[in-house]
């Protein structure tokens, strides 16, 4: 949920730094810190706010010195504000550490630090690990053995960076649960939540794994196992498209991903034919399948099921990541556990997979990110190609998902359902994004509307889910998705003059029973925003969307509500890259 960043190397590593934590400040955005070591010194530069908001008060740049380490912090303990941002210093200033994730026995390691005459100054949970390093080290250990000593301490997920005043020549890090990366530059090397922190500087990355420790040099690198164990890890090479982070010509990114769709759904469908065909044969010999994901992933894994259940008369369960322990006792080596994620890091998803392989299920996965847990822990994983999503709300990453998912069942429907049902996508989806003018008009004269609902039946039902999760999350204005059905069964009593629905009903076999719920509500006073591919009377608003198959209207579908979402925020003058409490990637429970 935090994003952190070390550089050792021969350039002024500040600059180098604030470059990491302006791209990974999707990860976390409440405060942001840095610690360069110069001369024999550490120098600290923190604050409460956007990366660029402290800088424009501290100025990291003008912090000298090669080596240094970076955060950008989503708070779980301890309020927002300076003292708790990172980087924690132990007692005597000398070691300065940098953490993502969540030690969940920092309180018994705080008493027992306490006791032993650390001093505390921040709330934080990571201060422990600082105060740790020091403990060790006091007691003669070198860096090495003070962050083994360290991380056997620690219980829950963690990825550390760590600086040492008296050992200017290394930075440390240590990996479980959360992630971290080792970018390997000409005389110079990175460690960092995300590739996107150097990947302009460097596409050579080894990503650690689990309980592994790494001590990073300028030129050299060492690998261990927490119990010291030396491991040979080697480098891979990463796109470096995937370091394209600007916003180019739009004012956020949120916009700019939505308008990539054209191009990322065609990328999602383009896959290595044998990989698709070894994760098709995967699920063909599985007695069952488990779709486990969360938020957004959590609706494409909705369609997934309507999908396989109609095409491919697979049936399926969807089980929210963060619930995924109802199924306890049912999983066993015939089960397939799909996993759906755009970041691969989502704690929920990943705890969800490691229950499934306990009890030796298959683990299949649809990821975003290249290099991502999800893709590292699963069998066998196909990738989304939809470049970096940096805008907190999932836009192109969820029609990414829906496209490959409509490839994976063609290709496990016997000819139910023809790839070439994929074909023209790519023009329907420009068509759609062509609403935008008329999406901006509707904003405007529903940005003050305190309540919104979303509906739709079947395929569609799932859209509406993902509808009113967008509109909450950036706008913040109250929204519910719902199956059109179940109005009638109490949500009805809500609807009141001038209560805006969106309506999701193209014509499939779901038109005439969705026509008739809108019809209910406008007769108490709703105002229906229809989003079809038929205009009606019915409706106050019409979002028109190219007709097609329909197994592919959920693609076209969500992008009308995508923009609805991000221009009434915008209308409300909120910044719907960065919306209140949220990060991007959630990598605690
Ligand atoms: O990276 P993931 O797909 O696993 O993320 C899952 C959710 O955290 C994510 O979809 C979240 O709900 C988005 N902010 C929704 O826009």
């Amino acid at each position: 949920m935090c994003g952190i960043i070390g550089y050792i190397g021969e350039e002024k590593a500040s600059p180098l730094l604030l470059n990491g934590l302006r791209r990974m400040e999707y990860r976390g955005y409440d405060s942001a810190g840095m610690c360069v070591l110069h001369g024999d010194r550490m120098y600290v530069k923190k604050g409460a706010g956007k990366v660029d908001e402290i800088n424009a008060k501290h100025n990291f740049i003008t912090l000298e010195g090669t080596v240094g380490i970076a955060h950008t912090r989503w708070a779980t303990h301890g309020q927002v504000n300076e003292t708790n941002a990172h980087p924690h210093l132990s007692c005597n200033g000398e070691i300065a550490v940098v953490h993502n994730g969540i030690i969940e026995n920092h309180q018994e390691l705080r008493k027992l630090l306490l006791e032993e005459g650390h001093r505390f100054t921040s709330e934080t949970d990571t201060e422990v690990i600082a105060h740790l390093l020091e403990r060790g080290y006091r007691s003669g250990f070198d860096v090495r053995l003070s962050l083994l000593e360290t991380v056997k301490m620690l219980k829950g997920a963690f990825a550390i960076v760590a600086l040492f005043r008296a050992n200017p020549d290394v930075i440390a890090g240590a990996r479980k649960d959360a992630p971290l990366a080792v970018g390997f530059g000409k005389n110079e090397n990175f460690l960092a939540s995300d590739v996107l922190a150097f990947v302009g500087r460097t596409d050579k990355v080894v990503f650690l794994d689990n309980y592994e420790v790494v001590f990073v040099r300028k030129r050299g690198l060492e690998f261990l196992t927490f119990d010291g164990t030396p491991v040979v890890k080697t480098p891979v090479q990463v796109a470096w498209e995937i370091g394209d982070v600007t916003r180019k010509e739009f004012r956020h990114y949120t916009i700019k991903e939505i308008h990539e769709q054209p191009d990322t759904v065609e990328r999602a469908i383009y896959q290595d034919r044998d990989k698709l065909e070894s994760f098709c044969k995967i699920v063909r010999d599985s007695a069952k399948i488990y779709v486990t994901a969360s938020g957004t992933s959590y609706h494409s894994g909705l369609i997934a099921k309507y999908l396989l259940a109609k095409y491919a008369k697979i049936p399926c369960e969807v089980t929210l990541a963060s619930e995924f322990s109802s199924l306890n006792g049912l999983i066993d080596e015939r089960s397939v556990i799909l996993a759906i994620s755009q970041s691969g890091e989502t704690a929920d998803v990943l705890h969800a997979i490691a229950a499934a392989k306990r009890s030796r299920a298959k683990v299949l996965s649809i990821v975003n990110v290249v290099g991502s847990s999800l893709v590292r822990e699963s069998d066998l994983g196909l990738l989304m190609n939809c470049g970096p999503e940096i805008g907190v709300a999932a836009t192109k990453s969820f029609t990414a998902q829906v496209a490959l998912i409509n490839l994976i069942v063609a290709k496990l429907s016997n000819g139910n359902l023809v790839e070439s049902h994929l074909k023209s996508i790519v023009l329907r989806v420009q068509q759609v994004l062509r609403n935008e003018e008329h999406i901006i008009e509707i904003s405007k004269q529903y940005s003050e509307n305190p309540d919104f609902y979303f509906v739709g039946r079947g395929i569609h039902y799932p859209v509406s889910l993902e509808g009113a999760l967008k509109l909450k999350e950036l706008s913040y204005i109250h929204a519910e998705g719902m199956a059109a059905g179940e109005l009638k069964h109490g949500t009805l009593a809500l609807i009141d003059r001038g209560t805006p629905v969106v309506v999701i009903n193209p014509e499939d076999d779901t038109y005439d029973d969705t026509l008739t719920n809108a019809a209910e509500m406008k007769a108490r006073g709703a105002k229906i925003i229809g989003i079809s591919t038929k205009i009606s009377d019915i409706y106050d608003e019409f979002v028109r969307i190219p007709e097609g198959h329909e197994s592919t209207y959920p693609i076209l579908e969500v992008i009308p509500l995508q923009m609805l979402a991000y221009y009434i925020t915008v209308e409300r003058q909120q910044n719907p890259d960065y919306p209140r409490n949220l990060a991007k990637s959630v990598t605690v429970k």
